[in-house]
């Protein structure tokens, strides 16, 4: 039987990959709804793809999220991951400590060897402000390491629990769902056609930066995020790999 499920896996993977139009999809056993364990055994997936991209200095920009969270505990400092330096794919202060993405860059960095590059700011910035932070050195340097990302490794949640994560105003919520919103990754909202539809205003990495990256590990499971990995999926860059589990698999197949 478990030789059975291993091919049947193998043949979703394939699957999905020409789905997607993607460079490979990885699933590993298990639904993360039912047994969280299961971020472990992605983010152990996610660490061995990291250790095969990484081939010399790399920029690797980070999201934030329990999933990417999770590849820490895979982490090893070998001589190819003590290279690379990881950068907070957003500023933003909005979720808890432990999820947000500039304490991910710092734990990643500390169990690898390499370095890493933070940035705090305010999750949701005025218009003012955000203009204003633009101009501030540090703030350009960290848009030149957005420009200068090799690997990029983020995760993918539904549009709705996210807004709610980030404390979104009702009005906001109101307007994300107006726009179709089905799924989030790295600060943007997309509908079900792929299309970004609504950007937080932080600073952070750009849709078009993420997409001349030279790899793209999309980590995300669960039969509840089907609905969002699907979404995110339709408009995804080739170079993309996602991890998933079993469960957010079997769901996407039948809502294809
Ligand atoms: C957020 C990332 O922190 O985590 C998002 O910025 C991602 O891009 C989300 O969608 C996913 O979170 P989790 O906890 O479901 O892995």
């Amino acid at each position: 039987p478990l030789v059975y499920e291993w091919s049947g896996i193998s043949s979703l993977e394939t699957r999905l990959t020409k789905h997607f139009k993607i460079q490979k999809v990885i699933i590993v056993p298990g639904n993360n709804d039912v047994e969280p364990s299961v971020k472990i055994l992605m983010g152990t997936e996610a660490a061995n793809e990291l250790e095969r991209l990484a081939n010399s200095q790399k920029n690797v920009a980070v999201t934030g999220g329990s999933t990417i969270s999770s590849i820490a505990e895979s982490l090893t400092p070998t001589k190819k991951l003590s290279q690379l330096q990881f950068i907070a794919a957003r500023g933003s202060i909005g979720e808890e400590m432990q999820l947000q993405a500039n304490t991910i860059a710092s734990i990643f960095a500390t169990k690898t060897g390499g370095t890493y590059r933070t940035l705090y700011l305010p999750e949701h910035l005025s218009e003012n402000a955000y203009s204003a932070m633009m101009k501030e050195p540090i703030v350009k340097e960290m848009m030149d390491l957005y420009e200068q990302t090799d690997i990029v490794i983020h995760g993918i949640g539904s549009a709705e629990e996210m807004a709610v994560r980030r404390k979104s105003s009702p009005e906001d919520l109101q307007a994300l769902q107006n726009c179709g919103a089905v799924s989030e990754a790295f600060g943007y909202y997309f509908d079900e056609t792929g299309n970004a539809v609504h950007r937080i205003r932080t600073v952070g990495i750009q849709l078009e930066q993420v997409g001349k990256c030279q790899s793209i590990l999309a980590v995300a499971g669960g039969t509840s995020k089907a609905k969002a990995i699907l979404s995110y999926f339709k408009n995804a860059a080739p170079q993309t790999i996602l991890i998933t589990d079993l469960g957010a698999a079997e769901e996407m197949i039948q809502l294809l």
